[in-house]
């Protein structure tokens, strides 16, 4: 995601009128374009297009309407840099179809003005990223290379929508679980490796932990594993993603029979991942494992925002503290903007003692949503994030692992709610 100037809505026209392309040093230019993809420009408004077309140094076509852009699209690899004439509802509802119908362009929407909801609604449907006026030449040029170089080489498979590898399995129906908080450092990672090593060592149903914080992800750390493949590398091979591949991709935890897939070792790697593949990535975990667990990083992305709309269960997680709680409320009023329903949300406190000035209680009662665990603040936990073993294994009795381990039991007892998936019809397929 760009940065965005909040302060400095200037006027888009007027953005115009001081910042002719030519008048602009030499950017850099985009090595990868000539890999294949090019850039299309679509606004109504013709000083628009030309203006946008001449920040490009190495060309790129324009139209006016989505559907002129659209006939393009399905013949090629195109950036798509969506003009302001397409900041509007109707327009971005068009694009959500994009990602299916054209897996081989990305777009950009170039904005005069950036609200939350309109970000929201963007990477919602899909658009890569949001910029807003007035428009740094060589940002827009550094973003549209990151996102050239995460659209997949053209494959015979990307078109072909051939076979599911997985139809054979009408039953599997696995639970999807994803660890959230909006703001970092609260737990989340704690929280998803001890709740998934806990589920994985209770049940013979099959337990996959993802790490969705595809930059920064510490849950191999976190369980001390040392991984050949991650997130990535079946992200880039969804197409033909079979049940064995899947398989090899994971990496076991000895100690819990635990399935992982791990962050990517390369921050860089993060971008290669649309949100639209991680849904999919999640609805074939789902369809091979009981429990799916995802740690997200404390940010609203594309990948966050699927990964949560996937999701039978958020468990949000939150400090007891001012800002911890200020942050929670933020978040629950962007996931009921975004419609998450409100049943699939659970708060799990984290630190939560006696020593802590504020009550829990009335904690619980401000935020409005059902809380599935108290986790205490101990010594343990950061002993065992330093050993690369979860709590509830190096440290089954301290009080951190009993509400870890309470908490899987709500899940497996189906207790806690939001579980709208069938249950039935579980086998094992890994190890
Ligand atoms: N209940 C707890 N008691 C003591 N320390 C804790 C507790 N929970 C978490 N911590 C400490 O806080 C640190 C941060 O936890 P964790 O990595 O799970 O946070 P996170 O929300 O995943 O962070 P990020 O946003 O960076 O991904 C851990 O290294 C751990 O030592
Ligand atoms: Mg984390």
């Amino acid at each position: 995601m760009s940065e965005y100037d909040f302060n400095n809505f200037d006027d888009f026209d007027s953005g115009l009128a001081t910042a002719e392309p030519d008048e602009i040093e030499a950017p850099e230019s985009i090595e990868s374009a000539a890999v294949g993809t090019e850039v299309l420009v679509v606004d109504t408004d013709s000083a628009v297009r030309d203006y946008l077309t001449g920040l490009i140094p190495q060309g790129a076509s324009a139209v006016e309407y989505l559907t002129d852009a659209e006939l393009r699209l399905a013949n090629g690899s195109f950036v798509v840099l969506l003009g302001p004439s397409c900041s509007n509802p109707e327009s971005l509802d068009r694009i959500e179809g994009w990602a299916q119908s054209y897996p081989r362009s990305e777009s950009i929407l170039v904005t005069p003005e950036l609200t939350t909801q309109l970000l929201h609604k963007a990477l919602r449907v899909g658009v890569k990223d949001v910029v807003s006026a007035p428009i740094d030449q060589d940002q827009l040029l550094d973003t549209i290379e990151r996102i050239i170089e995460g659209i997949p080489p053209e494959t015979p498979s990307t078109s072909s929508g051939g076979s599911d590898p997985l139809s054979g399995d009408p039953d599997m129906m696995g639970r999807v679980i994803s660890v959230f908080s909006t703001k970092g450092g609260s737990g989340k990672s704690v929280t998803a490796t001890n709740l998934a090593v806990a589920l994985a060592k209770r049940t013979d149903e099959p337990v996959v932990l993802v790490d969705g914080h595809l930059q920064f992800g510490d849950v191999a750390v976190m369980l001390k594993l040392f991984a050949d493949s991650s997130v990535a590398d079946a992200i880039s091979q969804l197409d033909v993603l079979d049940r064995e591949m899947l398989r090899d991709l994971m990496t076991e935890h000895a100690d819990s029979g635990l399935m992982v897939l791990p962050a990517p070792t390369e921050p860089t790697f993060a971008d290669q991942v649309s949100g639209e593949q991680m849904a999919q990535l999640i609805e074939v975990l789902r369809r091979t494992s009981a429990y799916v667990i995802i740690d997200l990083p404390a940010i609203f992305n594309d990948v966050v925002l699927n990964t949560i709309e996937s999701s039978d269960d958020i468990i949000l997680v939150a400090g007891l503290d001012i800002p911890n709680i200020k942050n929670v409320k933020i978040g629950l009023s962007t996931l009921s903007l975004l419609n998450v329903p409100k049943e699939r949300l659970h708060l799990l406190l984290n630190r939560a003692d006696s020593k802590v000035k504020l009550d829990v209680s009335e904690v619980e009662r401000s935020l409005g949503v059902d809380t599935v665990a108290h986790v205490p603040s101990d010594v343990v936990v950061p002993i065992s994030v330093n050993r690369g073993s979860p709590v509830v294994l190096s440290a089954p009795r301290s009080s951190v692992a009993r509400a870890f381990e309470q908490l899987a039991t709500r899940f497996i007892d189906n207790k806690a709610p939001g579980a709208a998936n069938q249950q039935q019809g579980r086998r094992k397929f890994f190890g």
